[in-house]
């Protein structure tokens, strides 16, 4: 297999947070998860130098942590946008249309789920609960909430994000 992705890209600065991350991590080898989880938690993502400098550095195989990056979708593969936009899911929301608001920036956005915009934009993202029930359905964005929305407002407030 050739390597094209070799970590050598990586700057000095990227390689010292890698090893520190590896030894806040008791045993790498075995605690795969955790390795990924503080790799995305200073990163916010996953990038594909990064997996590789952690497995060259932990003797883990690459195929296994890009497996569990995969498979937990906890784990996020791309870069995030400028903006996170969260849809409210709950059941409160649900029953509200929010399945209809995550619909509509779908397809404003031309993203799924789990998704970034080709212009780095927005992220976009579901979730159970955003805490605020009587104001379904509720989405937030970059922390803000915006309730009782319709599908008709929602082009208007993406554009309050640039
Ligand atoms: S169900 Fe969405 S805020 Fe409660």
């Amino acid at each position: 297999m050739t390597d094209d992705n070799s970590t050598e890209e990586l700057s000095w600065k990227e390689k010292n947070e890698l090893d520190k991350i590896i030894k806040s991590v008791e045993n790498p080898k075995y605690q795969k998860i955790e390795l990924l989880q503080k790799t995305q938690e200073k990163y916010q993502w996953l990038q594909d130098g990064h997996m590789r400098y952690l497995a060259d550095s932990t003797k883990v195989s690459y195929m296994d942590l890009f497996g569990i990056a995969t498979f937990y979708t906890q784990f996020k593969l791309h870069p995030p946008g400028r903006h996170k936009i969260s849809v409210c899911m709950g059941t409160g929301c649900h029953v509200k249309g929010g399945k209809k608001i995550l619909e509509k920036l779908k397809d404003i956005l031309e993203i799924d789920v789990e998704e970034t915009t080709e212009d780095r934009r927005f992220s976009l993202e579901q979730v159970r609960f955003l805490g605020c029930c009587g104001l379904a359905p509720v989405i937030n964005i970059d922390g803000e909430t915006f309730g009782r929305v319709s599908t008709k407002e929602i082009e208007g407030i993406l554009n309050e994000f640039k």
